[in-house]
């Protein structure tokens, strides 16, 4: 989607969109289209229910030129930037159903609660970017009338030059966004470890340094709890590290670790087949830091930073892990793998021991499709974080509710290492019985691969994927914590 930001309305688009405030109160733009056109804006609100509430939309087509889209702007200057992205997410999602191609949004002055009028623009921009995108390429017999037309919009704001700065760095995470949707949507005959690395390594054009470890070098390295998980699938496991090198030579990094399971039937402890089709998205913690890495790559981050993904297929098969097996991982702890459905953590422990290994980072952030049961407790609003350290939760938790890509802080405690604690090696992999706190025993595992960093662990499977539309991604992969993380490196950790 083309969208440029403009000091006047051409008048040429195939739509016009103006603002409405609540009780009908309409904005300048919608007045003077009113006036020329005799009413007829008036008109089409009598005879409708639309009242100017935040995100309702009137179409009013017939007039002589354009169609005439009414957004509803709710109370005056109280929108947050989720509000205005939504905004822009709901307006986009109306243009797509319609033939246009072309439209302008007639912005006058409007901002938002303590948000520039600059950035109230900048933010409509983004949400209808963000939800501009569609993974279509399978579909080969969509109708016409079926496909959204809409491939520019102009926003018409007299802050135009100031807004198109403001809308530079999300159209970059727009763009992460997109790549993340891309590479999660894409199903695991085409998305394995190894055509997911040569995804990463596209990002090599954008200036990441890209390297690929395949299993004769991660035995070297001892990473047997990744490896086992690996080892029933034909395709070869990988370990992917990225690094963008934008802030001082000698400045330590900020990590992010991804679980990248491009399948995960649950191995020899296997899952049932109703939903396991969902099991493609295992691999989105990885995705998500490949699109987290193009966004900091695009807008040329002044940061440091590196991204690790844990590539594996967990496949049964002959020479699949067994559940009882004992494998070591690269910290030198043994790992009893009493279910080989709990393979993400398998995967974590080696990534997180290999990143801080070598990285020595500032703090540590993984992001996995851990847990099934974070998705009972939170649904599909909240992801789970679990730390080790205040000020980074606060800042994740502060950083997602600007946002709308929010997260809930659940509980670490030295007593649920009770629930891991192996009879024949140092911790196991899920407790023996009990489902009880699933997705805190399996942050506690994790933990037990972290050393003295601040470190974070992102469970994401509520959140990156959606069973309906939303405002700003259709049904399927949301790309979500790409935006998310990326403004927190922009607030907290770059150089200005
Ligand atoms: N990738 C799954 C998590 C998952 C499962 C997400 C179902 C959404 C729906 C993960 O590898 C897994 O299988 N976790 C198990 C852990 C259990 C065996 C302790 C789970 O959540 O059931
Ligand atoms: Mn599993
Ligand atoms: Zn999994």
């Amino acid at each position: 989607m083309q969208i440029s930001f403009s000091t006047a309305s051409s008048g040429k688009s195939d739509s016009i969109v103006v603002g409405v405030f609540k009780d009908r109160v309409l904005s300048k733009s919608a007045e003077q289209t009113d006036k020329a056109s005799d009413g007829a804006l008036t008109r089409a609100l009598a005879s409708s229910y639309f009242k100017g509430e935040e995100g309702e939309i009137l179409g009013v087509p017939g007039l002589p030129t354009n169609r005439v889209v009414l957004l509803g702007l709710g109370d005056k200057d109280k929108l947050s930037e989720a509000d205005l992205t939504t905004l822009g997410g709901k307006l986009a999602t109306y243009l797509r159903a319609t033939p246009d191609k072309a439209a302008e949004v007639l912005l006058d002055d409007l901002k938002g609660k303590d948000i520039s009028q600059a950035e109230a623009a900048a933010f409509i921009a983004a949400g209808i970017q963000l939800k501009s995108w569609r993974f279509d390429k399978y579909r080969t017999k969509e109708p016409a009338d079926k496909k959204p037309k809409l491939t520019s919009v102009v926003m018409v704001t007299s802050k135009a030059d100031e807004a198109k700065k403001a809308f530079e760095p999300l159209n970059c995470a727009a763009e992460g966004v997109f790549f993340t949707r891309e590479v999660v949507s894409e199903p695991a005959n085409i998305i394995y470890p190894e055509s997911l690395a040569q995804r990463a390594s596209e990002l090599k054009s954008l200036g990441v340094h890209v390297e690929v470890l395949g299993e004769k070098k991660m035995h070297e390295l001892g990473m047997g709890a990744l490896l086992g998980v690996g080892q029933g699938s034909s395709k070869e496991s990988q370990l992917v590290v990225l690094e963008w090198r934008g802030g001082d030579k000698d400045t330590a990094p900020v990590a992010f670790v991804g679980k990248g399971v491009t399948f995960d039937t649950g191995g020899i402890s296997i899952k049932p087949a109703g939903g396991m089709e969902d099991m493609k998205w295992d691999m989105t913690g990885a995705g998500t830091i490949m699109g987290l890495m193009k966004t900091l790559a695009l807008r040329k981050a002044k940061v440091n930073v590196v991204g690790v993904l844990g590539l594996v297929e967990n496949m049964p098969g002959g020479n699949a892990q067994r559940p009882g097996d004992v494998v070591k991982s690269m910290s030198g702890q043994t790992i009893e793998v009493l279910n080989t459905d709990a393979e993400g953590r398998l995967v974590l422990a080696d990534a997180l021991w290999y990143t801080q290994d070598r990285f020595k980072p500032k703090f540590i952030i993984d992001l996995a499709t851990l847990t099934g049961a974070i998705i009972i407790a939170l649904g599909h609003e909240y992801a789970g974080l679990f730390s080790n350290n205040d000020e980074l939760a606060n800042r994740l938790i502060e950083t997602g509710d600007t946002m709308d890509e929010k997260l809930c802080r659940l509980p670490l405690h030295k007593n649920y290492d009770r629930d891991i604690d192996s009879d024949i090696a140092d911790v196991r992999n899920t407790q023996q019985t009990a489902r009880a706190a699933g997705s805190i025993t399996a942050a506690q595992f994790l933990q037990r691969f972290v050393n003295d960093y601040p470190w974070a662990h992102l469970d994401i499977c509520g959140t990156i994927w959606a069973y309906k539309d939303y405002p700003l991604s259709e049904k399927g992969a949301t790309g979500y914590g790409v935006r998310l993380l990326d403004r927190l490196v922009a607030n907290y950790y770059e150089t200005k």
